[in-house]
């Protein structure tokens, strides 16, 4: 080819390259640049444990407390736990049974249609060192029985947070539940939640004691707004927290998209505003890929545990204080992460995204939610900025060429950055099936939780202030920028 024509196809090749980089400027401080910054919690990743299960989880199964470790050894805080699910609306407290749980299944694979739960449980939750959320029942409306529960874990736990009184109301007419016999609508469920918010916090003697809310319908219907609204100032200094559900649901590359979960985010933008303008924190109570114990195609995959990472941090920009990560009964549980035998692919982005966290103070987002790519950037207790994670949402299944995306930073200093990435060999990878992922080099052993490899970073050069990454589609990268 001619020397023109060669010029002509150097010319077009880069500025194809050009086009294609995405690029995000770092704010030198927080607070600054135009953009919305989320103060935040010392740990804003929870974790959720189904109410029968919860006994399982620390007494018998082996990685539970490593998998929390793990997290804790990041932010020098323990992930807070809640304690609750469909099964608190089922369970009734017994304080004459030494047992921390009492119940009968047919198979080990199901949850109990009903059980019984002793003081030993309260002892046991007090055993963890992070707080604690527990959740007990209304469905059954036994409100003496749960006052009782609620006064032994006011006395027996120095680590809770609040009680939740009720798990998804609005699903009480179908599961039968007693105090929905009559009619129930979300009028009826806020009275009701009022009447026992004042009944349970004065029978313990205590003042913001009361996760409130507590529904997985999509808000505005059976949200903290609507909620807000009916509550008077006696409720309102019972209530400690609001809290939803959110279940988003999907096939991995729905799951795993960036502006797919950046909407699915925006839906609770009104009720995070209406909690925030109580003074009170909103959280994602309870929260996971799937419903129901999750879809074995999705909940276990590479590309949900990029879904965790992008979506802890998008909620977490979004003003929800805490996500709790939900665990259902063991051994039947397909968006766990981690199990008696296996790691769930799931926790390497909760650590990926606590890894982002850890001892930062603020946290925003440089891009829109509107595109395939994001870019998040923590800032440390002065303002300055402390790390970016940077998130290509393309979606690659195994098959066929990888594409990439090159990220632009600009606003850096200092003449090189490391960074760590976060990978697997395809959004399809599940470690039960031997799709180990990677975050820096390392990964998380099966029935343990014990990390292993050797912790690898990368360089990328500064000039001029700028840095370039290149991230293969379906995979994320953590920038250290001190
Ligand atoms: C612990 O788990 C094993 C395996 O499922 C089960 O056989 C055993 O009964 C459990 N033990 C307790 C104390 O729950
Ligand atoms: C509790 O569950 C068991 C097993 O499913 C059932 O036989 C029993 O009738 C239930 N009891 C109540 C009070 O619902
Ligand atoms: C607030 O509402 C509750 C019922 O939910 C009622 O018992 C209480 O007296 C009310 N308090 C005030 C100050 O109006
Ligand atoms: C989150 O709250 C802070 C105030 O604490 C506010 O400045 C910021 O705009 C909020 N973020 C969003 C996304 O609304
Ligand atoms: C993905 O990115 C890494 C690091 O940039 C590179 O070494 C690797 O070859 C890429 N994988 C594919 C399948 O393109
Ligand atoms: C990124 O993709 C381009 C185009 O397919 C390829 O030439 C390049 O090697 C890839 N880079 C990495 C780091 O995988």
């Amino acid at each position: 080819m001619s020397i023109y024509i060669f010029r002509l196809f150097t010319l077009i090749v880069s500025a194809a390259a050009a086009v294609t980089a995405v690029t995000f400027a770092v704010p030198s401080a927080a607070l600054t640049g135009g953009y919305q910054y989320a103060p935040l919690d010392p740990a804003p990743v929870g974790i959720s444990f189904e109410f029968f299960a919860f006994p399982s989880y620390f007494t018998n199964v082996t990685a539970t407390n490593q998998c929390l470790t793990n997290l804790q050894s990041l932010t020098g805080t323990w992930p807070p736990i809640r304690i609750g699910g469909t099964t608190q609306d089922r369970a009734l407290y017994d304080a004459a049974t030494s047992s921390y749980v009492v119940y009968t299944v047919a198979s080990p694979a199901d949850a109990p249609a009903n059980l019984t739960f002793g003081s030993r449980f309260m002892a046991l939750a007090n055993t963890y060192k992070g707080s604690v959320v527990l959740g007990l029942n209304r469905g059954k409306n036994q409100i003496s029985n749960t006052i009782a529960a609620a006064k032994v874990a006011v006395s027996e736990m120095t680590n809770l947070l609040a009680i939740e009184l009720g798990n998804e109301p609005e699903y009480y007419p179908k599961d039968g539940q007693p105090i929905a016999s009559g009619a129930w609508s979300p009028a009826i469920d806020a009275a009701s939640q009022n009447n026992w918010d004042i009944l349970v916090g004065s029978a313990v003697n205590k003042k913001s004691i009361i996760q409130a809310g507590n529904s997985n319908a999509s808000p505005p219907e059976w949200g903290a707004a609507e909620l807000i609204a009916t509550e008077n100032s006696t409720v309102k200094e019972y209530v400690k927290t609001y809290a939803h559900h959110n279940y988003p649901g999907g096939s991995v590359t729905s799951l795993m998209s960036h502006s797919n979960i950046a909407t699915n985010l925006h839906v609770f933008d009104a009720d995070v505003s209406a909690a925030l303008g109580e003074g009170k924190p909103y959280v994602f109570g309870e929260t996971n890929s799937v419903s129901g114990g999750g879809a074995a195609g999705v909940s276990p995959t590479f590309g949900a545990a990029l879904w965790t990472l992008d979506y802890s941090l998008r909620a977490t920009y979004s003003n929800i204080s805490r996500t709790y990560f939900h665990h259902g009964t063991v051994g039947n549980c397909q968006y766990c992460f981690w199990g008696r035998y296996s790691m769930g692919a799931p926790y390497y982005g909760a650590y990926a995204a606590t890894a982002l966290l850890a001892k930062a103070s603020y946290l925003t987002a440089l891009d829109t939610g509107t595109t395939n790519y994001a870019a998040y950037v923590t800032f440390d207790a002065n303002k300055a900025p402390l790390r970016t994670m940077l998130y290509n949402s393309d979606y690659y299944s195994g098959s066929g060429s990888r594409s990439n995306q090159s990220f632009v930073l600009t606003g850096l200093s200092g003449s090189s950055v490391r960074t760590k990435r976060l990978t697997a060999a395809s959004a399809l990878s599940r470690q039960d099936q031997g799709g180990v992922p990677k975050f820096g080099g390392q990964s998380f052993t099966d029935g343990t939780c014990v990390i292993s490899g050797t912790e690898t970073f990368e360089t990328a050069v500064v000039s001029g202030g700028q840095a370039t990454f290149t991230i293969n589609a379906s995979e994320a990268l953590l920038v250290y920028l001190q």
